[in-house]
């Protein structure tokens, strides 16, 4: 699955200069037998597989072995929201090694055994973990230092000031009887600065107001 859409745009450019690097692992190369077995019955019964804490963790000491500083992540919705500031602190790091789940989870031992940080990419639940890891990636490589065409864009968009962003216009000034804001057209940047503003603050307010500490869901 990987790099995946990580190998294009953005991303893959920046893949490609060596900006970043990625090392994608089989956990089946781990696997036991002869079907190199990832995966065994749930101890006490229910539905589904679960992955074996031996194999996974041959698996993570292969990647990273004991010592290795960086923080070993596990894609789980059972996790720590992934936020704008989780996805900082992660770009600001040495790197990260993303273990990635399937079936109906991993076992517990694994988890506690390795220090795994389970992060969740939201409150659904998704096949696999693969798709979740890409969604942590994309957002910590896109912060990188060199990756992103202009400096501001990774100051200025939604989250990084705590609001949403502000809504965006470009040519042409008319289309459907919708016009741009005439402040965007004056000139005038101490206006324009001011009417961004209001603007986030409004969607914010609207869209989310857990972001303000005004209720809601936070
Ligand atoms: N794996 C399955 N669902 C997930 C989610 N919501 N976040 C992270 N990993 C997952």
């Amino acid at each position: 699955m990987f790099p995946g859409p990580l190998g294009v745009s953005l991303s893959g450019d920046a893949l490609a200069r060596g900006a970043w690097s990625l090392e994608a692992r089989h956990i089946r190369d781990h696997g036991l037998g002869r079907h190199r077995a990832v995966d065994d019955t749930p101890a006490g019964g229910g539905p589904g597989m679960v992955l074996r804490c031996d194999v996974l963790a041959a698996a993570i000491d292969a990647a990273a072995p004991p010592g290795d500083p960086r923080p070993r992540l596990l894609m789980s919705p059972r996790g720590r929201p992934l936020t704008q500031a989780l996805v900082r602190e992660l770009a600001a790091g040495p790197g990260a090694v993303v273990v990635c789940g399937r079936f109906e989870g991993v076992d517990e031992r694994l988890i506690e055994g390795r220090g795994l940080q389970e992060v969740s990419i939201g409150d659904y639940v998704l096949s696999g973990g693969e798709i979740a890891a890409m969604v942590l990636l994309d957002a910590c490589v896109r912060l990188l230092p060199g990756v992103m065409g202009h400096d501001a864009s990774g100051t200025e968009e939604s989250f990084e000031g705590g609001l949403l962003e502000y809504p965006h216009y470009t040519r042409p000034r008319l289309w459907e009887d919708r016009s741009i804001p005439d402040v965007l057209l004056g000139g005038n940047h101490a206006a324009i600065a001011r009417w961004r503003r209001a603007e986030a603050e409004r969607l914010t307010r609207e869209r989310r107001p857990d972001l303000l500490g005004e209720g809601g869901k936070g």
